[in-house]
Order: C-alpha cells, then structure tokens, then sequence
C-alpha cells in the first residue's frame, strides 16, 4: 500500500466515561455494578421506559406519520415548552419571544450548535470550563476552535465550592468570554451555587462582558422541575444575553433519541428571529435537520395538562429514589467504620457523587470488585440499589 493518508494516526483514548460502560459490559462477574454513566436505572438495575413515553408512542405508532424532514429548527411547538420549562409558563422572555430555541441532538447536540454559533457567527475565541467539568464541555470547545481556559470550582480539600476562587478566576477572564456554568446538579461535582451566589456570578458576567452559556442538562434531578431553573430565572431577570442548553435524556429517560434543546436569550424578538437565522444555518450545514421521534413523545407529554402532571410524579419518584440511595451509601459507609467519613454525598445534588477516590482506587475497584466508576472519582448514585449498595459499600471502604 502505497498512501499514507492515515498511517500516522494514533488511536484516540477511550471516552473517559462511555468507555467505562464498555469495560463493565465485557466483565463476566455477576456482582458486576455500573457506577459510570449518567443514567437513570431503577431499583432492578434497569433504564424505565416511563409510563408517559409508552402512552405516547402506543399513539405514534398508531398515527403513523409520514418520516418526512422537520423543520431545520424541530418540531413545531417543541421550542415553546423547552421555554416554558426553562423560564417558567408565565415569563416575560416567553411572552416577548425575545429567546431562539431549536431542538438539538440531546444537551450535547445543543452544546456543539451554542458553541459553533458562537466561534463562528458571533467571534468569541475564548471559553471558559469550570475545574472540573464534564469532559465533553471542553473536547467541544477544543473542537470548535476555542482557546479552553477553566476557572476554579471544587476544592478538595474542603470538599466544597472554592467561591471566591471561582469569582476571582472569572473576573481575570477576557471580554466575550464564553463561560459554561452547571445550572443545577454539577457534573461531576454535585455540588451547586446558592441563589446568592448566582446573583454574584450574574454581575462578573455583567460587568466582565462575558457570555454565560448554562447547561442544564439534569432539570428536575435536584430538587424540582421549577427549583432547579432557579438559578436560570436569575439570568432571564438580568437583562443579559446568554444561551441555555437543555435535555430530555434525563427527564424523559429518553438517551437514545438525542432530544435536546438549545435556547439563544436576546434583547428582543426581532434579535432573536436573526439568531434563529444563524441557527438554522449552523444545523444545516451539520446535520441538516433533527430526528423526530423524541420530540413527538415529549410534545404529546408537555401538551396535555394531565400527562404532564404524570410526568411530573414520574420523575419525582427518580428523584426520591436516587436521594434514598444517597443516604443508604452514606449510612452503609458509616456502619463499615470507613476510613473516611462519606456523608458528603447526602449534600450533594443530582446523579453524581464526587467521592475524592483517586483514579488507582477507581482502576482497583473495577479490577477487585467489579464496581465501576470514572476515573475521576464520580459515581453515578443511579446504578445503586438496596441489593448492591452494601456490596459497593464495602468495595470502597477496601480501596480507601
Ligand atoms: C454523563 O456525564 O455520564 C452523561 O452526561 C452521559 C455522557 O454523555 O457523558
């Protein structure tokens, strides 16, 4: 062979997190335990298919709708209840229509379209992570073009939120910065702002000139549907521009159907039909238009009154469950006599918990135990049910 296109690739690393799914489906141990990826699994060890979705795709499937193309922006309709999700249904941002909202693939899909809309169409160079992050935040960025700057977060050694390092870190960013903020249940930290430090980060974003982009990848997760966009109600009271990213893989347990949002605030309507302009342009040229399927569920869901308070108690029974299965891991860590004191994980939000396990305690859990969780020390409480919890209890409590 004579054409050495490809002959001085080297192979990329495994996803730090996808990854970690696929070493745990080649493990042949039956006490095996996933504690990698974000997702939801019931006390059965299995992703639900919610009582809302079946209803709605026994009717899909009866209506048998023509597969043509949606629209370049989605589902007509679908941008109305992302923003009535997202802003709350009486919100001056809904009522004015100052806010673009397309349907992405999935929270990441909405990413990659903020992220490209944003180097591409409006000039911004820098974009700034928290430390850490979602891995995926800055291969996006990286991707993109950005010049990937990070500022500060968790401190471990307090095991909290180092805010004024934060707050520092984010004043030294240049004008125009894109900065990527964890509205709620931060990945993979689990730990969130208060409303008062929003209010706080709001006017470094003012007075620095940057460009908030929120990922609210988890809404509901924490503590409600209403009180998890908290901290997004603060930015729409603002007055300042920023973009939202929002998805029902979590919400709606709907992964596979890539169904996302992405949410553009402007300063007025007509701003916002020109982004909406720039949007589409963006899509098109990636991936043309989205898949249809996820959005026709979560319309049919979020168009009917009763469906959605079903869905409402649906996803608080997910909630309940992953908050006993917090207190169960800090109970049994406890009884165990651990080495170190796990409580911490009642404190901290959503599906994750950021144990401060080193990555060679991770390697030997999945080795000795197999119990796996990403290498960064996050588990994902979801994986945890009452028959595995003492067994991962008593895995950690060996490797600590
Ligand atoms: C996660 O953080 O586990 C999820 O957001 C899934 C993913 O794509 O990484």
């Amino acid at each position: 062979m004579s054409d050495a296109l490809f002959s001085s690739l080297t192979a990329a690393p495994a996803d730090p997190i996808l990854g970690v799914t696929q070493r745990f489906r080649q493990d042949p141990r039956p006490q095996k335990v996933n504690l990698g990826v974000g997702v939801y699994m019931t006390e059965e060890g299995v992703t639900p298919v919610l009582d809302v979705v079946k209803e709605a795709e026994t009717a899909l499937a009866e209506a048998c709708i023509p597969h043509s193309y949606l629209p370049i922006s989605g589902l007509e309709g679908y941008g109305l209840h992302v923003q009535q999700l997202v802003f709350g249904a009486d919100s001056e941002i809904v009522r004015s229509g100052r806010a673009a909202t397309v349907q992405t693939l999935g929270g990441t899909g909405a990413l990659k379209v903020g992220m490209d809309f944003m180097y591409h169409v409006c000039g911004a160079r820098v974009g700034a992570t928290s430390l850490p992050t979602w891995g995926n935040h800055n291969a996006i960025l990286k991707m993109a073009g950005y010049d990937v700057r990070h500022y500060s977060y968790y401190e471990a050694s307090t095991n909290s939120v180092n805010f004024d390092a934060m707050l520092a870190d984010l004043k030294a960013l240049p004008p125009a910065t894109l900065v990527v903020l964890h509205s709620c249940c931060h990945n993979p930290t689990g730990y969130d702002l208060s409303l008062d430090q929003w209010k706080e980060v709001i006017e470094v974003c003012r007075a620095g000139r940057l460009t908030p982009f929120l990922d609210m990848a988890y809404q509901g997760f924490c503590r409600g549907l209403e009180e998890d966009a908290a901290s997004i109600r603060l930015f729409a009271a603002s007055g300042l521009s920023f973009l939202v990213a929002t998805s029902f893989s979590k919400s709606f347990n709907l992964y596979n159907e890539r169904i996302g949002a992405l949410t553009v605030v402007c300063q007025s309507k007509a701003e916002a039909d020109i982004v909406m302009s720039q949007l589409k342009a963006v899509i098109r040229c990636n991936y043309s238009n989205p898949p249809a399927h996820g959005a026709y569920i979560v319309e049919r869901v979020l168009s009917d009154p009763e469906k959605t308070e079903h869905w409402h108690e649906e996803l608080a029974g997910m909630r309940n469950r992953i908050l006993s299965m917090r207190k169960a891991l800090a109970d049994a860590m406890a009884a165990l006599g651990a080495k170190r004191d796990f409580s911490f994980v009642t404190r901290q939000a959503g599906m994750f918990s950021f144990t401060g396990l080193t990555p060679e305690q991770v390697d030997r859990l999945a080795e000795e135990f197999g119990v796996y969780c990403v290498r960064n020390g996050r588990i994902c409480i979801c994986g945890l049910n009452t028959r595995n919890v003492q067994y991962v209890a008593e895995s950690i409590a060996k490797v600590l």
